[in-house]
């Protein structure tokens, strides 16, 4: 039924996986209205993500846990409205990731309101769904290391791959996402140098954030870039400080992004 229109946004996938073949990078951000996704795809942001931040940055929610299918779907519609070019992506909220049928109607959800793919937190249980949304022809991204859907469980947001047995995870992770049909990764606050030898090993374009340099592209929460944040990361940089217009430090963000100057070593971890 909806075939015409996947084969359509895996052509869109396709081209930026071509992209990172040739060594380049690309530029991702978080919008959740009309107005900042139309900034963003006329500054010419390759990929646009619905963010189940929302939930925070948006809705004032401590966490991104309480975030519903129904606030994904509105946020997406509205989103659409602004996007021309670039993919939209958004997020599978808690809990809808691991029974397949639910997965699957997510994610068959949110495309309908607009999303060219969606964006899961997922780990080792998942594997399973994530072969079976493959083999119907769904594009997903697959978030690994710190995944904020799990914060409250874990105590807090935690650095990722500080130890053997984490990277080991983390590494055959990835792969094994890869192998079951991931057409991205977005991997979050992983220290930089398992981040780059993630990137270095599977063939799907790597998104990182607080994740250092050597993914193929980089992901911020729009809030941040733009120094709305009162606490924000050590990852963070506030381009606004450096620009005049909202167009401007989104366009700056891009760039710096885009020739690996952005995030330097202090913005990353080791
Ligand atoms: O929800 C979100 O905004 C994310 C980040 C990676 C920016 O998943």
């Amino acid at each position: 039924m909806i075939t015409g229109i996947i084969h359509y946004m895996k052509d869109k996938i396709k081209r930026l996986q071509k992209l990172v073949r040739t060594g380049a990078k690309f530029s991702v951000l978080t919008a959740y209205d009309a107005t900042i996704a139309r900034v963003l795809d006329e500054q010419e942001i390759e990929v646009i993500l619905v963010g189940d931040s929302l939930g925070m940055v948006v809705h004032g929610q401590d966490s991104t846990s309480l975030v519903t299918l129904a606030e994904m779907e509105s946020h997406t519609i509205m989103v659409r409205r602004g996007v021309k070019s670039a993919l939209l992506m958004s997020d599978i909220p808690m809990a809808c990731g691991y029974d397949t049928r639910v997965a699957m109607e997510s994610a068959l959800c949110l495309m309908r309101a607009g999303a060219d793919m969606v964006k899961f937190e997922a780990d080792e249980a998942m594997l399973p769904t994530l072969r079976e949304l493959s083999r119907q022809g769904l594009p997903f991204c697959a978030h690994i290391g710190l995944r904020p859907q799990q914060a409250l469980k874990e105590g807090g947001y935690k650095i990722k791959g500080r130890d053997d047995a984490q990277r080991k995870t983390l590494l055959s992770l990835a792969k094994s996402a890869e192998d079951a049909g991931a057409d991205m990764l977005l991997i979050e606050c992983v220290v930089s140098d398992l981040a780059k030898e993630i990137t270095d090993n599977v063939q799907i374009p790597v998104v990182g954030i607080g994740s250092g340099a050597g993914t193929d592209a980089q992901v911020l929460v729009i809030y941040d870039l733009l120094g709305l944040n009162p606490k924000p990361a050590t990852f963070v940089r506030n381009f606004m400080q450096e620009s005049s217009s909202i167009a401007e430090a989104v366009q700056l963000f891009r760039q710096e992004t885009l020739n690996g100057n952005y995030p330097n070593s202090e913005q990353s971890y080791t």
